[in-house]
């Protein structure tokens, strides 16, 4: 039996930002899965920097689909209402070794990165790293991350926090797939040896 993969999916503007000052990435217009992984997976691991506002995010959208929602002032999209239902039917692994508590039920944590190895090597389908960023930069240093899905913005974001901001090592990606995306985005896929 092949191992399970982990793939990152990031939106990130052209220099890299994955957020603005604000803290989060306020040139992105929906925050669905857009990287086309629903299908392949049945789990996301997910920073402890990042999990207590994502939890929030899509409590709010589980429990009022059809209201306009604080953080963005619109409705949830028709991608963004699938994603909250897909997520709360599907563990969410948080590596953190502070948080102790979550309120969604399948939520679990790992404390160190090898739980991240042990998890690959249970059975399943593929599993969706969904950030943050130190996280996602980490996981991939430690070799651990066999994709990276990205989803270039047309926008040199300027102030803000980079996706590889403290990543050292030099690593050679392979192009797998490049499509064009309205609004002028790219989604680029790129496999990690
Ligand atoms: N543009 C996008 O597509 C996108 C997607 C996702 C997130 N984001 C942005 O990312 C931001 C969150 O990212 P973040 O970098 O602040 O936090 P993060 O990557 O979600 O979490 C970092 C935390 O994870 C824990 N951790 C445990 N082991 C670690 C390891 N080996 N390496 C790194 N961290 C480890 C640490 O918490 P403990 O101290 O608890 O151990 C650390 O403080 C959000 O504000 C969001 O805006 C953007």
């Amino acid at each position: 039996m092949s191992m399970r993969k982990l793939i990152a999916g990031m939106k990130i503007s052209v220099d890299g930002k994955i957020e603005g000052p604000e803290g989060y990435a306020d040139w992105v217009e929906a925050w669905s899965e857009d990287y086309g992984l629903t299908q392949q997976i049945d789990a996301c691991v997910i920073g402890g920097g990042m999990y207590p506002g994502y939890e929030q995010y899509w409590t709010t959208i589980q429990n009022e689909p059809d209201k306009p929602h604080w953080l963005s002032n619109r409705l949830p999209t028709k991608g963004e209402v699938e994603w909250a239902r897909f997520a709360e039917q599907t563990p969410h692994h948080v590596l953190s070794s502070t948080l102790t508590s979550a309120n969604w039920p399948k939520t679990r944590f790992l404390r160190r990165i090898e739980d991240i190895s042990a998890l690959k090597q249970q059975p399943g389908k593929d599993i969706y790293l969904m950030g943050g960023a130190r996280v996602t930069a980490s996981l991939i240093d430690a070799g651990l991350v066999d994709e990276l899905r990205l989803i270039v913005y047309p926008l040199i974001a300027g102030v803000g926090k980079a996706l590889f901001a403290t990543t050292e090592r030099r690593r050679v990606l392979e192009l797998r797939k490049v499509e064009q995306l309205p609004d002028g985005r790219v989604s680029l896929i790129y496999g990690i040896g």
